[in-house]
């Protein structure tokens, strides 16, 4: 089972589009949780609006389907302007970055998503523009080339990463508002799961959200998709009404239990367990001997397992915490150490 096939992966696959565009919040108030964050942005674009200003620049960061894109979108419907949309890889040369930048209207969004990815040339031309919204480009070749100022709109970058730590400094410095996105509460998931069932049309007790919600790991994406599932199951099956049994069966089928984990976690897991004597391990060799990429694990797999305090990280290594081994059913010691005896 690769990570596009799982029904938990945080990344947005094929049958996400509709489903996405249906139940995507599309102002703030639909926006569940992340209290913070939407006070904060509020607030900002508020006075902006008062102002007649572009909101200033602002970086989304967190971990996957955590609701960064709906945010971006939000914020340019709450401005009342424009959203461009494009992201990193997709933006290969200094002179694709100069045609976005210089078709942008007064107060504009530009929505940036997995920023961390632009290449370093492009980079460099980002800076100017959103300290002085002017860039220099290049005219001509040889020794007639001469750089020339372009002055561009006022706008806003919103720029989406699931890796800060990726980012360059002086890229980060230049955002004015930094909004880091945490996982969901249980209540927040509950409400997410209630509001989406509404929407699809099926009916949904409060037992069966509250067991939907557990087992979302945190993350909106994944409650949309095991509700679509569990909808699939009461529609055959349950009448068209999905309870507590509904649910379970239904997580029962996708092999997801009720903290959300699935086989793959379970796999890393035992992996550490097994062949690194639960750890320290470094992620490549972890990657490795599960036949993943090892920037999937830090970014999909990885956050959850650390936010249910599963695993650590140190220094030297990933290392699996006695909460992981409970959990397993495994021995605290090492099966090494194990041997000893
Ligand atoms: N706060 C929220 N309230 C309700 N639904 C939400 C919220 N945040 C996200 N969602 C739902 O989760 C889905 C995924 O959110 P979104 O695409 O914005 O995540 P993302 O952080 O951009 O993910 P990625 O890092 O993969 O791009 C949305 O379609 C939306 O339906
Ligand atoms: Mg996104």
């Amino acid at each position: 089972m690769s990570s596009d096939e799982r029904i938990i992966t945080r990344q947005q696959v094929g049958e996400d589009y509709q489903l996405d565009s249906d139940l995507r919040p599309r102002k703030f108030d639909d926006y569940i949780g992340q209290e913070k964050v939407k006070t904060n942005l509020e607030i900002f674009i508020k006075a902006a609006v008062e102002r007649s200003e572009a909101l200033d620049h602002v970086l989304l960061y967190g971990p996957p389907g955590l609701g960064k894109t709906t945010l971006a979108h939000i914020i340019a419907e709450q401005m009342g302007v424009n959203i461009h949309v494009t992201s990193g890889p997709a933006i290969e040369r200094p002179g694709d970055l100069a045609a976005i930048l210089t078709n942008l209207e007064e107060r504009d969004v530009l929505f940036i998503d997995e920023i961390h990815r632009l290449p370093r040339s492009v980079e460099e031309i980002l800076y100017p523009a959103l300290e002085d919204f002017s860039i220099d480009i290049m005219v001509g070749k040889g020794p007639s080339a001469r750089s020339l100022r372009l002055d561009l709109a006022p706008f806003t970058l919103v720029g989406a990463t699931t890796r800060a730590g990726s980012l360059s400094s002086p890229l980060r410095d230049r955002f004015g508002v930094v909004n880091r996105l945490d996982f969901y509460s249980m209540q927040d998931l509950c409400q997410i799961v209630t509001r989406s069932a509404d929407i699809l049309g099926i009916e949904i007790t409060e037992e069966g959200a509250k067991k939907l919600a557990q087992s979302s790991r945190g993350t909106p994406r994944i409650a949309n998709r095991l509700l679509k599932r569990a909808r699939d199951y009461a529609q055959v099956k349950a009448d068209n009404k999905i309870t507590a049994e509904v649910a379970d069966k239904a997580l029962e089928m996708l092999e997801v239990d009720s903290y959300g984990l699935d086989e793959i976690d379970r796999r890393l897991m035992h992996t550490i367990y097994n062949k690194f004597s639960g750890g320290p391990v470094g992620l490549d060799t972890i990657a490795a001997a599960i036949s993943e990429e090892a920037e999937t694990i830090e970014d999909v797999y990885e956050p959850f397992l650390l936010q249910l305090g599963f695993l650590q990280r140190t220094p030297r290594g990933r290392v699996l915490t006695k909460a992981a081994k409970n959990y397993l059913g495994l021995s605290d010691d090492s099966p090494e150490q194990q041997k000893l005896f």
